[in-house]
């Protein structure tokens, strides 16, 4: 059965004799993103006019608010009302009239129509429009039965109670119909009130009223409207009938109320409707407010061409289909077309790539996080975890990454165990533009061979679990997808880990943009897709913090982090590690042992080439040792620059000639020392210090670490990145 059917079906089959039970439908039970279906709840109680009577003997304010159409139909009907009104107001609110009276019963029946479509619950009262009911009672009969048969409603209402209106009432009642009167201002005859005035406001007028009211309560009316009349008129009138009395700008004693859609929603933002917009009505909502928000902000998107995004374009058609609608048009000749396809698809491809990069980062931002095990308290979910995010990056690393980051997190900066540092041949060699632009494309190619080359570890059950999983994926998505899908995947992780803006966390975690300082934190929005990876010195203090965690940490002990620096940006921060010549896989602070200062590591190392002092000539004195000793002694502390200034010092004092005589290893020593002698914004020591890289890559890993000239970019840079 179809859903058209069966909502006919439900509509038609509605429980025609109702009960007291008129709880609201709950606005939980609304369909969402739902196009044609309209609502799905199970069908309320219908409200009859039994459902009424009893709610009126009980003393229970009766609500009424009128519709005109589907949708406003829809939200009356949810909201619980008992009476749904299609007013000839529409002629105002909907139509743009200055009054109800050009609108017609044609008019009435096509918003009844919709209007029943939307509310099942709502007793359904439609307005016999003016001219429709007046010139006789058989006229009234006809134009009220037109209202149930082809607009589907449930009673009528019609204005005006004095004698040819008592007897259309009358009439219409005797056909079967049930009739809801009106009283007071009658907004039909305005040509004979002189305007939208007011009623009641004299005895002799108000007195009218009353009898009208009663009169159309002797009529057979189930209920009376009750318009613009003083409350003490509707009070008179509510005391006097047995019927319930239904105000609208007639205060509060009358048995329920009811106000137009769009007034009480302050939907009607335009000058003319905010003119006629009545007093007596209390807008509940500033609708039309946010409608005039909602379509500027629209206008705008398309103006920029944000909407549709691809989340707002949800049809597909597979790709060998468009291949074959590409091919089909070229061969019609529609050439323009076949480019257009082949246009689309490219964008839509780009799409993908780019969703499927950042999805990719976001779980090896995860994969950190799991490697901590943080995701959950027991160890196993976490393992498992690891074990199944590591799939869709078709590589195998969950387990080896655990042990190297363990390792980088306890030896941290330590030459053979931190893995995360650059190799001395990288550090030599990765120095020019085009050689790290390619090495910070493979970045994550390169970081997960680097171990295996330098410091291959035993394979576990564990590692072949990881293993047979991530084939087991990929031969599934292979088997599934194709080809195409798993390079996808493998393209995905190989450039989410390289030049793309969330993979910059790479490098800004331990490269040094400022001489000294060996972890930098990232405070920006992109921590929000990984896992808050940025706040790099924190975790490092306190590994065992969770993501959701670490900013608390920051906020509590500012004083550890706010003198530090920290990067904002980390398209900046790969920007500025492919561009500035005085960063790069050299620029990381290297340790001899655990937990040593750089600065006392480089010392020991000067301390160990000192025999090559040896070589100088017997008369020279040994100016290395003793130097580098005494650099040491100052070095003990963490600024690693005074140890450079030290070094410096020592360097100074090796003449070029004594470096001519020096064996091999004291020559290396000495250029080391020239290079991090280099005083700063000198563009010959930069020199120096970039020829002695070329010429001593092994050595110079080492000593820019706390050494090296400061370039005017690289004043530049450590300005952006100071706090
Ligand atoms: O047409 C209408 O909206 C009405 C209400 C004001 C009661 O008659």
């Amino acid at each position: 059965m179809g859903t058209r059917t069966a909502l006919w079906l439900r509509h038609v089959f509605r429980p025609v004799w109702g009960t007291s039970d008129v709880s609201p439908m709950s606005t939980a039970c609304l369909p969402e993103h739902t196009v044609y279906s309209g609502p799905q709840s199970a069908p309320a109680r219908r409200v009859t006019l039994r459902t009424l009577r009893a709610k009126h003997a009980r003393g229970e304010p009766l609500t009424m608010v009128t519709a005109y159409d589907y949708p406003s139909a829809v939200h009356v009907d949810a909201a619980g009302i008992d009476m749904l009104l299609v007013g000839d107001s529409v002629g105002m609110v909907v139509h743009g009239h200055d009054t109800t009276l050009p609108v017609t019963l044609e008019d009435m029946l096509l918003h009844c129509r919709a209007v029943s479509r939307g509310a099942r619950r709502p007793l359904l009262v439609g307005d016999l429009p003016f001219g429709s009911y007046e010139a006789s009672p058989e006229m009234a009969v006809r134009s009220a039965v037109r209202l149930l048969k082809e607009g589907t409603m449930d009673a009528v209402k019609l204005e005006g109670g004095g004698g040819a209106r008592e007897a259309a009432a009358r009439a219409v009642v005797a056909a079967g119909v049930a009739v809801m009167g009106h009283c007071g201002l009658l907004p039909q005859s305005i040509s004979v009130l002189g305007g939208f005035r007011p009623q009641g406001q004299s005895a002799a007028e108000a007195l009218r009223v009353v009898r009208e009211a009663r009169a159309l309560q002797d009529a057979g009316c189930f209920a009376v409207v009750l318009e613009c009349v003083p409350p003490v008129v509707a009070a008179a009138a509510t005391s006097q009938l047995d019927i319930p009395t239904i105000g609208i700008g007639a205060g509060p004693h009358c048995s329920g109320q009811v106000l137009v859609y769009h007034d009480l929603l302050g939907m009607m933002q335009h000058p003319h409707h905010a003119k006629v917009t009545p007093k007596f009505c209390k807008q509940y909502a500033a609708i039309g407010t946010a409608i005039q928000g909602a379509l500027q902000q629209y206008r705008e998107e398309v103006a920029a061409r944000e909407f549709p995004s691809a989340a707002f374009s949800p049809y597909r058609i597979a790709d060998e289909e468009v291949a074959a609608l590409e091919r089909a048009l070229h061969s019609d000749g529609m050439q323009a077309a076949a480019q257009a396809v082949a246009a689309a698809r490219e964008a839509h491809n780009a799409t993908y790539q780019v969703l499927a990069v950042v999805a990719l980062q976001c779980v090896m931002a995860w994969a950190h996080e799991l490697s901590h095990f943080l995701a959950h308290r027991r160890l196993g979910v976490n393992r498992a975890l690891s074990l199944i995010s590591n799939c869709p990056l078709v590589v195998p690393m969950a387990t080896a990454f655990r042990k190297y980051h363990q390792e980088h997190h306890s030896h941290l900066g330590v030459d053979g165990w931190d893995v995360d540092l650059p190799t001395r041949l990288e550090a030599s060699y990765i120095c020019n533009l085009a050689a790290k632009l390619l090495w910070t494309t493979a970045y994550i190619a390169v970081y997960g061979l680097r171990p295996i080359i330098i410091k291959p570890k035993p394979v576990g059950m564990a590692d072949m679990v990881n293993l047979a999983l991530v084939l087991g994926f990929d031969a599934a998505v292979l088997y599934l997808a194709g080809v195409k899908a798993l390079a996808y995947l493998l393209l995905g992780t190989l450039l989410g880990g390289g030049l793309h803006p969330m993979a910059g966390h790479l490098i800004a975690e331990h490269y040094m943009f400022l001489k000294g300082q060996e972890t930098y934190s990232y405070y920006g929005p992109l921590n929000a897709l990984t896992y808050n990876v940025g706040f790099h010195n924190e975790h490092h203090d306190f590994p065992q913090i969770p993501h959701t965690r670490l900013h608390k940490l920051h906020a509590i002990a500012p004083e550890f982090y706010s003198g530090l620096a920290f990067h904002t940006s980390w398209s900046w921060v790969t920007w500025t590690f492919l561009t500035d010549a005085e960063v790069g896989p050299w620029t990381r602070v290297r340790r001899r042992q655990r937990g040593g200062d750089p600065a006392p590591a480089l010392i020991a190392e000067a301390s160990l080439a000192a025999p090559a002092s040896a070589a100088l000539p017997a008369s020279e004195p040994d100016v290395v040792s003793p130097e580098a000793r005494k650099a040491a002694q100052v070095a003990r502390m963490p600024a690693a620059t005074a140890a450079a200034a030290a070094l410096g010092k020592a360097a100074a004092a090796l003449s070029p000639a004594k470096q001519a005589q020096a064996s091999p290893p004291c020559r290396a020593l000495a250029a080391r020392l020239a290079a991090t002698a280099a005083p700063q914004n000198s563009p010959a020591s930069a020199a120096k210090a970039r020829a002695a890289r070329t010429h001593l890559p092994g050595a110079f890993a080492d000593v820019t670490n706390v050494g090296g000239s400061a370039s005017r970019a690289r004043l530049r840079a450590q300005k952006a990145i100071v706090a």
